[in-house]
């Protein structure tokens, strides 16, 4: 379990200690989903270490990869393959950074047995990505990666605007998220003060009377948070956080320092 206090931080101990002998694999996604955290560089090698003396897969989730917004030391398949090389599995998706989602391609890097396995699911559970896919995301990969950096300005500018408009509030409490593109505010104060036991509570109120989708907390294991995407337009943002804020005032009364 990761918290606010320190940014989200994902620590090797807190994950190793849960390992127990029937441990097979430790999935790590970094930038991550629904914090938009990263992994550091060393907390990472303590990780891979660990697996890499162990029959332990270490599979790593880098959907989110092009999307960290400043130049952060992240170069996490460089330490598998130092550290960890037959027990690395790194997944990739055109979804995020290419903005490819209706696509529906990712890939797996990793020992030959793993992903001839991975292919043996994948070809019974959804069957194959379409030849078209197949060169679109090449495409993609190889082409000019201007609209990527283009793109992630533009998240940055949203994140940094989604912000401002939610802690207008106070009882929303935001982080910046370093990479990927949700704000995961702690809304524990404002569902006390407008009397909401759980967050999906709140989530489904705000939906049913403003129209706004939020994903309640509880579907990551943290009640008492949201998750919100920006990866919609900022009018989009604007006009939700708006009505979020309105929603919040409306149930909970106005915040302390304004009600003064
Ligand atoms: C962490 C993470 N991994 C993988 C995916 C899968 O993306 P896709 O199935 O579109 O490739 C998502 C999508 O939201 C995600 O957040």
């Amino acid at each position: 379990m990761t918290s606010p206090k320190d940014g989200f931080a994902i620590h090797a101990d807190a994950i190793l200690k849960a390992v127990t002998p029937k441990t097979r694999g430790i999935i790590i996604n970094s930038p991550c989903n629904p914090t938009g955290a990263l992994i550091s560089e060393g907390e990472f090698r303590t990780i891979a270490e660990f697996c890499g003396q162990r029959d332990i897969s270490l599979v790593v989730d880098l959907c989110y990869e092009r999307l960290i917004y400043d130049p952060v030391p992240h170069n996490l398949p460089k330490i598998l393959a130092e550290l960890c090389p037959e027990q690395a599995v790194i997944c990739g998706s055109a979804s995020k950074a290419y903005a490819m989602t209706g696509w529906r391609c990712g890939w797996t890097i990793g020992p030959a047995k793993m992903v001839a396995a991975c292919n043996a699911i994948q070809s019974h559970a959804t069957s194959n990505v379409n030849s078209i896919t197949q060169k679109a995301v090449v495409e993609a990969l190889n082409g000019v990666q201007t609209p990527v950096k283009a793109m992630l300005d533009e998240y940055r500018t949203r994140r940094d605007n989604l912000y401002g408009w939610l802690t207008a509030d106070p009882r929303i409490k935001c982080l910046k998220p370093a990479g990927a593109f949700y704000m995961f505010p702690d809304i524990s104060d404002a569902m006390a003060a407008g009397g909401f036991k759980t967050s999906i509570d709140f989530a489904q109120a705000l939906l049913d009377e403003k129209r706004v989708a939020v994903t309640p907390g509880e579907a990551f294991d943290s009640p008492g948070f949201i998750r919100m995407s920006y990866a919609t337009s900022m009018e989009n943002l604007k006009e939700g956080s708006r009505r979020l804020v309105e929603f919040v005032q409306a149930r909970a009364g106005a915040p302390a320092a304004a009600a003064r």
